[in-house]
């Protein structure tokens, strides 16, 4: 990344500087077809917002990381053969506990019928199997009113295999629906008709950490958005910097006013040089959630790591919280291997919870995932596990030690966070 030298505006654009068609960052032939699609546009349209590099490198239809299909493995980037782990991926008790705080609603909300369930962002699909097989566990007859709803951006054939055979062992309704926005899910179920509205939750583990975000700092004239450019050719038609990737950043004016707006909406004030992410995109989609679900009863679990907005612009953090994934390894060179790498920033759960106020929804619960699980009974939960019959010694192994991880602060207890918000 670069250093906080300043610069007044964006160089080159038109024209600008010229990378060899061959030359990738490295990985398969279809990201090295991603990276020179990214160069492409920017020899178009000059150098790009991050936003958009994100956008492309984890969202492009054939070449991005979560869309690519992935035929090895369990096709899906999560877990040990993965290049990163989500609580799902730690085994079923997250999933079996969030379960038990749906049946409470089912109860809460008196037994509705359909009872219309939603993951967001499921990727591989493990944590709807979980939540499936735990309702069954503590309330049949909420399973029988349930319809089962996913919305993926990225839809996986072994995933949807993977939940349409939990469904039918659990003796779901019906088939779950896959859908990849949350307004052709609601299509899809004929909510855009007329009709009574839903009664639904929605819940969602690590989504919105990985929505494209905008990189800024604040510089001595005023704030500034981090570009993309492509780096520029020696004589010989090689890279001149000992660059390892033909990407490199430019920062230069904002993309879009709605960056300074949110700053000032948020009341944060960046000091000379730091640099923070700005999710509009999970602004947006907490429109899109409201309008699809904000007519009718409904609560939205949101799962994921985080703070507050003083805390993201904390003076000691002075270059924000974006990162690179890739085999679990952690890396701050964010612009190498467009597609090969898992990309994510920490989200700013002020804006959501303010976002959501001003939308009419209500927090009922802003917590750490440890407190909020142990709040659902993650213990008890574990001790049913194990006490089952046919647990090998093996597998409570594995479920005393998931338990430890999801709620202790040393493992994902405390940096995850999880936010439930309500309306009607
Ligand atoms: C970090 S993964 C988490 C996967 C899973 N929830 C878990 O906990 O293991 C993020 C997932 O969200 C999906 N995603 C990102 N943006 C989305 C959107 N706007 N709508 C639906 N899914 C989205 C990605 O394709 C990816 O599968």
């Amino acid at each position: 990344m670069t250093g906080p030298e300043r610069s007044s505006g964006l160089e080159g654009g038109e024209g600008g500087p010229r990378v060899p068609e061959g030359d990738t960052a490295g990985g398969s032939a279809g990201q090295g077809a991603l990276t020179r699609s990214i160069l492409a546009e920017i020899r178009a349209q000059g150098p790009m917002p991050f936003v958009r590099f994100m956008e492309l490198a984890l969202y492009h239809p054939r070449l991005g990381y979560y869309c690519r299909r992935r035929e090895e493995g369990n096709g899906s980037p999560v877990g040990w053969r993965g290049d990163f782990f989500t609580s799902p991926s730690l085994g079923p008790l997250f999933g079996t506990t969030l379960a038990r705080f749906f049946c409470q609603l089912w109860r809460e909300w008196r037994k509705p019928r359909p009872f219309w369930l939603i993951e967001a962002g499921p990727g591989p699909g493990w944590l709807a199997c979980d939540v499936l097989r735990g309702m069954a566990d503590c309330e049949k007859a909420a399973v029988r009113a349930t319809r089962l709803g996913l919305v993926e951006a990225g839809p996986q054939p072994q995933a949807q295999a993977r939940v349409a055979e939990a469904a039918r062992q659990v003796g779901l309704g019906q088939e779950p629906v896959w859908a990849r926005s949350l307004g052709r899910l609601a299509k899809a179920w004929g909510w855009d008709s007329g009709g009574p509205a839903p009664t639904a939750v929605l819940y969602a583990n690590e989504l919105l950490d990985a929505f494209p975000v905008h990189r800024v700092r604040r510089g001595r004239r005023g704030l500034e958005e981090a570009y993309v450019d492509a780096v520029p050719l020696g004589r010989a038609g090689r890279r001149t910097d000992g660059h390892p990737h033909p990407f490199r950043w430019r920062w230069g004016p904002p993309s879009t006013p709605a960056l300074e707006a949110y700053l000032a909406w948020q009341g944060i004030r960046l000091r000379l040089w730091q640099e923070a992410e700005i999710n509009l995109a999970a602004l947006a989609w907490l429109q899109e959630l409201d309008q699809v679900l904000g007519q009718g009863k409904a609560c939205a679990l949101l799962i994921d790591y985080g703070y507050l907005a003083r805390d993201l612009v904390d003076p000691t953090r002075r270059r924000g919280t974006l990162l690179a994934y890739y085999r679990h390894q952690a890396s701050e060179d964010v612009l190498a291997d467009p597609g090969g790498r898992d990309l994510t920033a920490h989200v700013d759960f002020s804006a959501l919870m303010r976002k959501a106020q001003d939308l009419g929804w209500q927090v009922r619960e802003f917590t750490s995932q440890g407190r909020f699980l142990v709040q659902q009974g993650i213990v008890e939960e574990a001790q049913r596990m194990a006490a089952g019959a046919g647990q090998s010694e093996e597998e409570r192994r594995a479920t005393a030690q998931a338990l430890r991880q999801l709620v202790e602060p040393a493992g994902l207890g405390q940096t995850f966070r999880v936010l439930a918000l309500q309306k009607g």
